[in-house]
């Protein structure tokens, strides 16, 4: 499947279409949020929580990205998996952060990515609670607000603040407890927000230095990673099972990348991913 050239001119028309749903998703989120939680299932463990919150969240987005893009493929977080004929594909998480949300805690966010035949097009992650809206298009930069970002540019691993996250899945997060204990006296904290998309924001934008995890999923990544690498950062995976992410500062990245592979080395075989 070939997608289309993607002009600066079809970008911006993406990148408007994916503010819009994005903001209007959030929205409906901030009306609910610290307010009664309906709905309320669990997924993959019982820590793996689902409310009505996301789901609404999500078909407000899916049904205009359907409407407005019909030939596009969408993935969303809890339902979508929509094939597409154009080659382009659009990658949801409608809540990400969803323990903070129903914990009242501000981390949260939507996440909106179209991916093309070159990977990531452009990405806006919505942070509705703050009201900051981060938005990339692949070569044009990353801004916040309005305004150009930058990553914080450190390249230092003992004087690095990085983010973290856990899965849901209890083996996983026991290798990923064993790692922190290799992980955390190499740097100067580690910081575990709940929300992977604005973990990798605020790397975009030099609020925090770096940025690991093993388990995360492509909606939890798409958008954000854009930002980090418009931003001026870069990011590698993590081969393995589950796959993991790394994002940094380039100086940085390989150092971290290097921490982190030696941390899940160390860790119990039982553990390791
Ligand atoms: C989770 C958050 C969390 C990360 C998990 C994700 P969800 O997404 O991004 O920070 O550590 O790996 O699954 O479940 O809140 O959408």
């Amino acid at each position: 499947m070939d997608a289309p050239d993607a002009s600066p001119e079809i970008l911006a028309a993406d990148l408007e279409l994916a503010e819009r749903v994005a903001r209007a998703a959030g929205e409906g989120l901030m009306q609910r949020f610290g307010g009664l939680v309906e709905g309320l299932e669990h997924k993959a463990s019982e820590t793996d929580p689902v409310s009505e919150a996301d789901r609404e969240a999500e078909r407000t987005i899916v049904e205009t990205i359907r409407a407005e893009r019909p030939d596009d493929g969408l993935l969303g977080e809890e339902a979508a998996n929509l094939e597409g004929s154009s080659g382009r594909r659009w990658v949801v998480d409608p809540l990400d952060g969803t323990v903070n949300f129903l914990y009242g805690l501000r981390a949260w966010c939507v996440s909106v990515a179209l991916e093309d035949g070159d990977g990531v097009a452009v990405g806006v992650v919505h942070d509705a609670a703050s009201d900051e809206t981060y938005r990339a298009t692949r070569g044009g930069g990353a801004e916040l607000n309005g305004r150009a970002i930058a990553i914080s540019g450190h390249d230092h691993l003992a004087t690095a603040l990085v983010a973290t996250g856990f899965g849901y899945d209890p083996e996983v997060r026991a290798a990923q407890s064993e790692a922190l204990t290799h992980v955390l006296p190499r740097l100067r904290d580690i910081r575990r927000g709940g929300s992977a998309a604005l973990d990798l924001c605020w790397v975009a934008v030099g609020r925090l230095d770096g940025y690991f995890e093993r388990g995360g999923h492509a909606w939890d990544w798409a958008a954000a990673g854009l930002m980090v690498e418009e931003a001026g950062g870069a990011i590698d995976r993590l081969e393995g099972e589950p796959e993991g992410l790394v994002a940094a500062s380039p100086a940085l990245l390989p150092e971290l990348i290097e921490l982190v592979r030696a941390a899940e080395a160390d860790a119990r075989p039982s553990v390791r991913p």
